[in-house]
């Protein structure tokens, strides 16, 4: 069985291929219109999406295959309290993939160990974001015509922003990146992904200022702060607002900075900036459609083994009376769920959220 939860489980030859494919896709559709014919998709989106949902969604139309699913769990038998597992093992039944988005880290995860097909990662909570990282691959590929030796600002919300999560963890692999983590003190990126930054030998640094950080940068990778997952409202009041994007500030860029955000915008890119042929946060958009397409036809066409959950390095164990205290893990809500732990060094942490336990 194979799924992609995270992108850990590709090597970077496996990465350029599906890169690759995206661009021979993206030239020559009409090759690949009856790439997944008779095959079905279900997207499953407990979360609000456009991006995510709709491009998985075309890229399936577009490779002659058929979707079925749901957009909104209250029209579902969610509402009235079916599990996720139920939920899986029900719908795997009537579909050659899976492709959920679900506010619990780890429900991806959770969701390939009751399902009969393979299960796509489209988000699980503040986790991780795995095809948004295909989509901006395929991006930075194809404008800046590299994926290493990149200078990568991240700029906004880097504790919640699962597509950052995602692409550090991805792009640390390539050689010769260094990242510049602009965030407040309050929204910084987790310490297990500092960890994996300082085990692969990446430079980073935090910094609080973008005016500070922007001539230095190849790629700006702006971010919105995930109102959905700060407790209250003056909280999120206190953060929001402090990164905006403008012209002035871009000033001091170089003249091909490639400036990314994942979208949805709210008002930390200035609508000025659109303009700007730095700005290429709508055709990455639109590459989304290509890396998801490229994906599906890996995975169901190629039957390409690209999706195992094992962890290089690290010790997959099962510690049944830990239980993982990070209060958004799928394991605190589906409470049927195996407790799984992995050992990393000294280090136990939950396999399905990766918070250390
Ligand atoms: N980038 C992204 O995940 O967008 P959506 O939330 O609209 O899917």
């Amino acid at each position: 069985m194979q799924h992609l939860i995270d992108l850990n489980s590709l090597s970077p030859e496996q990465l350029y291929e599906i890169v690759d494919m995206a661009g021979r896709i993206s030239q020559n559709p009409s090759h690949y219109a009856e790439a997944c014919k008779g095959k079905i998709m279900a997207t499953l989106f407990y979360e609000p999406s456009t991006r995510t949902q709709m491009s998985f969604q075309s890229a399936m139309l577009r490779l002659g295959g058929s979707i079925i699913g749901f957009d909104n769990p209250s029209g579902s038998s969610v509402a009235k309290g079916e599990s996720l597992k139920d939920t899986i093992r029900v719908v795997s039944g009537y579909s050659d993939v899976v492709v959920i988005r679900n506010p619990n880290e780890g429900a991806a995860l959770a969701s390939s160990l009751y399902s009969k097909v393979p299960v796509i990662n489209a988000g699980d909570g503040g986790h991780l974001h795995p095809t948004q990282t295909l989509t901006d691959i395929v991006t930075l590929h194809n404008i800046k015509g590299r994926t290493e030796n990149l200078t990568i600002g991240l700029c906004g919300d880097l504790l919640n922003g699962r597509t950052v999560h995602s692409l550090i963890k991805t792009m640390c692999k390539f050689k010769g990146n260094s990242f510049v983590l602009i965030s407040t003190p309050k929204l910084g990126l987790p310490d297990y992904i500092k960890e994996l930054l300082d085990e692969a030998g990446c430079p980073y640094k935090e910094l609080t200022s973008l005016h500070k950080a922007i001539e230095e940068l190849d790629v700006l990778y702006m971010t919105r702060i995930q109102r959905e997952r700060i407790s209250s409202d003056a909280e999120y009041e206190a953060q929001r607002g402090i990164y905006i994007l403008d012209a002035k500030k871009l000033e001091a860029a170089k003249p091909d900075l490639c400036i990314l955000h994942p979208l949805p915008r709210v008002d930390e890119i200035e609508v000025e900036v659109d303009d700007d042929p730095r700005a290429c946060y709508f055709l990455q958009a639109e590459y989304g459609m290509f890396a998801r397409m490229a994906l599906l036809v890996t995975m169901l066409v190629k039957d390409s083994d690209i999706g195992t959950t094992e962890k290089e390095g690290k010790v997959k164990i099962t510690v049944d009376s830990t239980k993982c205290l990070n209060p958004r893990c799928i394991t605190r809500k589906e409470h049927y769920l195996p407790n799984r732990s992995l050992q990393i060094g000294e280090a136990i942490a939950c396999e399905y959220c990766e918070h250390r336990i």
